[in-house]
């Protein structure tokens, strides 16, 4: 009853607002995402007609959640990062020691803002140097709109959850990408994982907020592990794969040797 309530006064505001919500489920969410913070976000992104209403809930994260959105001539992904729940101190070890973002005040809230910059600028990076990634179309404060990677409104399946006729392309695929996203975009992605790829006759990387500039000071670290988690990965699907130094050699023209 009192969860009703509440609702019925977060659908007025919304409708106030402007913001259509389509889908239900979005509802069930709702609570744990939109403060007043995103509130105005969205307020600011639908009058700007970057979005006409938020469609379906595609998935509840560790730290943010993405929706399906209408834009009128299609649809869209909005990525909505809480601020309530965000992992300050994690968020705070990224963002230190990216020149970018030298200036980043010190609250969860402006953290927040800069992390949702950081993924914004981290995928136009890698779009840039012509990386299969979800194309950033703007940001606001929390929320990150992007072209949406799926099909019919459904998205492309997470790699995990792929039945691969040929891993091995897709290994020398994925190898490509961290190998481009080093020496191009000048990145790391920092959280590469069969979660974090998407699938549909190639390869998608995404969730680049994570991502750093190849001179930050855990770099190479976070190079070396998302190399791992890839060895790992596609060794479990029966591919022979290179060992990680050769790889992390190829990428990085240093020289490191099995200790
Ligand atoms: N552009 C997109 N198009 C289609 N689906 C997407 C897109 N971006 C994200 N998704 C879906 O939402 C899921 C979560 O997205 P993402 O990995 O970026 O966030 P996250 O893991 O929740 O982030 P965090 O770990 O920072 O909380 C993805 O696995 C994918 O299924
Ligand atoms: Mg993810």
């Amino acid at each position: 009853m009192k969860i009703e309530k509440k609702e019925e006064g977060f659908d007025k505001r919304l409708s106030e607002m402007g913001i259509r919500i389509k889908d239900a489920n979005t509802f069930k969410v709702s609570e744990n995402v939109f403060d007043e913070v995103t509130l105005l976000a969205l307020y600011k992104l639908v009058h700007k007609k970057w979005l006409s209403a938020l469609g379906g809930s595609i998935s509840t994260g560790k730290e943010a959640n993405v929706f399906l959105a209408d834009r009128g001539d299609g649809v869209v992904a909005i990525k909505i990062y809480r601020i309530q729940s965000a992992n300050f101190t994690t968020m705070s070890s990224y963002i230190q020691g990216d020149r970018r973002f030298t200036n980043v005040k010190k609250s969860r809230k402006e953290l927040v803002f800069a992390w949702t910059k950081k993924e914004f600028s981290n995928l136009a990076r890698a779009k840039e140097a012509g990386l299969p990634v979800p194309e950033p179309l703007v940001f606001d404060r929390n929320i990150l709109i992007m072209s949406f990677l799926g099909e019919d409104e459904r998205p492309y399946p997470q790699l995990r959850n792929v039945e691969l006729d040929d891993a091995e392309t897709v290994y020398t695929s994925v190898t490509g990408m961290i190998d481009t996203l080093y020496k191009k975009a000048e990145l790391v992605h920092g959280d590469l994982s069969e979660f974090n790829i998407l699938y549909h006759d190639q390869p998608y990387l995404i969730d680049m907020g994570q991502s750093v500039t190849r001179d930050h000071p855990r770099a190479l670290q976070f190079l070396m592990r998302d190399i791992r988690n890839m060895n790992r990965f596609f060794k479990k699907k029966g591919c022979e794969v290179k060992t990680e130094y050769e790889i992390f050699n190829a990428v990085t023209g240093l020289t490191v040797s099995q200790p």
